[in-house]
């Protein structure tokens, strides 16, 4: 596991947006898997400022959506799928087409997982996995405890993800309970994985993650036993010595 720490969630994005470019650029029509929430935003804004510099072509990445809320449409304002939509794929000119959702709003949830795991399998498992870390070590909303070969399924939302959620809705009354998240096996499973983490609330999971012991209790702990992972922290979440 390769750690690398920023001194700010600035530096981070700057980093992790070039690392997300030069996959891009190696491969053109990379897999890739890239996350809703706060802590990828910086980056996304890097990756478009790029290509408005005419740095960057994503037009040809295949992106797999990493999770959604059960029951809600893409046009719903809380879907995580419109969030991607504004915050990357209009400004990086990604199309439509080359998006794999997880309809969260399938009437048949169990055969959308199934077919979602077998375009996953055909295009040879994730090239690049862009995760951020939950309250509770989730990863996607592979809720603790989560198995390492659990594949794309519905899940119940702990207590602890419906409050985190709650920040991007304003009431956790409009956080649905239920979601559909990328199976633990295909992330795990990917080329490359690149998790981003800041701020000091997410201190002691990332400690967990990064040094605690490997559980389902903490599903972000199975990163330790993959070998192709980068870790990007600001201070705040990974603070040096002398600041804990
Ligand atoms: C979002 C997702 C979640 C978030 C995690 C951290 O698609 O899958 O696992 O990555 O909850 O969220 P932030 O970055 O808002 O702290």
């Amino acid at each position: 596991m390769e750690l690398i720490v920023t001194d700010n969630y600035q530096a981070l994005s700057q980093i992790g947006a070039e690392m997300i470019a030069g996959v891009i650029r190696a491969q053109p029509d990379a897999a890739v898997v890239l996350p809703t929430g706060d802590t990828p935003m910086g980056m996304y804004r890097e990756l478009a400022e790029r290509k408005r510099r005419g740095e960057l072509d994503a037009s040809n990445l295949r992106v797999f959506q990493l999770d959604e809320y059960l029951g809600i449409t893409p046009d719903d304002p809380r879907s995580l799928y419109g969030w991607l939509a504004r915050s990357l794929f209009e400004p990086l000119g990604i199309p439509d087409a080359n998006v794999v959702r997880l309809p969260g709003d399938a009437e048949d949830q169990v055969a959308a997982c199934r077919a979602y795991d077998q375009v996953v399998e055909a295009a040879g498992g994730f090239d690049l996995v862009v995760l951020g870390l939950g309250p509770n070590g989730h990863l996607g909303f592979n809720e603790p405890p989560a198995d390492s070969h659990a594949p794309t399924r519905l899940v119940d939302l702990s207590e602890a993800s419906i409050e985190s959620s709650a920040r991007y809705w304003g009431d956790k009354n409009l956080v649905p309970c239920q979601a559909v998240t990328a199976g633990m096996v295909q992330l795990l499973g990917a080329r490359r994985i690149l998790l981003v983490v800041s701020g000091a609330h997410k201190r002691e999971i990332l400690h967990q993650t990064i040094a605690g012991p490997v559980t389902p209790n903490v599903p972000s702990s199975y990163l330790q036993r993959v070998s192709n992972i980068t870790v990007i922290a600001d201070r705040d979440a990974w603070p040096s010595k002398r600041d804990e």
